[in-house]
């Protein structure tokens, strides 16, 4: 059967709310791990999956996720790996930030990486947070949303084709 382990970090709710629709539309066991909320890791050999998921704050990933990739690099290299941002730009600068966002080795191992856009909620961001958004999404006309069919599609085919692998 397959085992999924899906690890995220978010800083106010969009990256846990979509890491929670892939545990909802995926097959399986799914475990959950919020990088803000442990300090211990479960064994992460035990999958057979792993879906690594964060945000982009001024071009980057947040540190919790760049250092988890860094510090089980080999061990996330040997399994099925799915890889995902949210973020408010789409396009090539999504793009850009999604290739940016984790180790180009893993990037290239990865059975599916994607954006599924971002969602800004004034009530949860600091008045300097409101300010950046605002001023990010004026200045490039964006359109704030996040992509059900995307987070639905990720799921799809990280879920199907199942083969365990011989490591
Ligand atoms: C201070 C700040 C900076 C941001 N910088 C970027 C950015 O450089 N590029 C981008 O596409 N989105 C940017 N965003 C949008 C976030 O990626 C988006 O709001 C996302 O939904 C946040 O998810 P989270 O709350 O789960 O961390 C920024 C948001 C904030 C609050």
């Amino acid at each position: 059967m397959d085992n999924t382990l899906i690890v995220f970090a978010s800083d106010h709710g969009t990256v846990e709310k979509c890491a929670r629709e892939l545990f909802s539309l995926m097959n399986g066991k799914v475990d959950l791990c919020n990088l803000n909320q442990r300090e211990t890791l479960p064994e992460l050999s035990t999958y057979d999956t792993i879906i690594v998921g964060g945000s982009i704050h001024s071009g980057k990933i947040q540190e919790s996720i760049a250092t988890f990739c860094d510090e089980h690099f080999e061990l996330l290299a040997t399994k099925r790996l799915g890889l995902f941002v949210n973020c408010l730009y789409t396009g090539e600068k999504a793009q850009k930030q999604l290739d940016d966002a984790f180790p180009g080795l893993l990037s290239q191992q990865a059975i599916i990486r994607d954006y599924f856009g971002g969602e800004v909620d004034e009530l949860k961001l600091s008045f300097w947070e409101r300010m950046i958004t605002k001023q990010m999404i004026e200045k490039d006309d964006l359109v704030v949303a996040l992509s059900k069919e995307k987070i639905e599609r990720f799921a799809d085919i990280i879920s199907t084709a199942y083969e365990p692998k011989n490591t």
